[in-house]
């Protein structure tokens, strides 16, 4: 199959995107009873605005502290003093379950003539451990960490680690991101934006959006063959 875009590249957010982070408190599931994804969803959450906060702060910490401290707030809030349940639970971050289409579209996309590569904000230990626990790392080119410039997404200084290490011009990155906030910063800087809707989430109130939603990453291959030749 050729490619017939002038698409170069596949970029591709990592958690919530390929890998999915409340699969680390499914397997814990029963431990923690009916209050499992309340957890989930104030981890995340805490995850997320701790990495805002902190980059507008000036107070760079790695995505795996970054990461700890959210879910120790968690705990906190649902009363969860069981610091073997916290361990275990940072230690499921390093093997989460991708989606399921996401090693077949990854070698799709190779076969498509595109680079591949992954943009995030987890350090670089944590991406190879998911990469490899997904058995995904022969189709994956570039594993790109926001460590390099130790400031989280939406900074343009992490979209500009991709434009920099994949060595072609933005306009001819297609970013992929499940986080409509992400979407929003990628675009932004300037990349070719798809948005992975995977749980119906609604239209971001933020300027700049994507050039396309799917539902999944399962309709990517066609459409970059649709949507963006020319
Ligand atoms: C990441 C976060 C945004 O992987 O999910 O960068």
């Amino acid at each position: 199959m050729t490619q017939s875009s002038d698409i170069q590249a596949c970029v591709f957010d990592a958690y919530g995107t390929l890998f999915d982070v409340h699969s680390a408190v499914t397997k814990h599931g029963q431990q923690l009873g009916a209050s499992a994804e309340t957890l989930s969803q104030i981890w995340r959450n805490r995850q997320l605005e701790y990495t805002w906060l902190r980059s507008l702060m000036h107070e760079h910490a790695d995505f795996w502290q970054v990461t700890q401290e959210a879910l120790a707030y968690a705990c906190d809030c649902l009363d969860i003093q069981d610091e073997a349940l916290q361990y275990n639970l940072m230690q499921a971050y390093l093997s989460l379950d991708c989606y399921p289409e996401v090693p077949m579209v990854l070698e799709q996309v190779r076969k498509q003539g595109l680079k591949t590569a992954i943009l995030s904000n987890g350090t670089l230990g944590m991406l190879q451990s998911a990469v490899k626990q997904a058995e995904i790392g022969h189709s994956i080119d570039h594993i790109l960490s926001v460590e390099a410039v130790k400031v989280y997404k939406p900074d343009p200084r992490v979209y500009r680690l991709a434009v920099e290490q994949l060595n072609c011009p933005k306009e001819s990155i297609c970013f992929l991101s499940s986080n409509g906030w992400d979407v929003a910063g990628a675009a932004a800087f300037g990349f070719q934006v798809v948005w992975v809707n995977r749980s119906g989430q609604r239209f971001e109130r933020l300027p700049h959006g994507p050039r396309l939603e799917l539902p999944s990453l399962r309709e990517l291959p066609q459409a970059l063959q649709e949507s963006f030749s020319e």
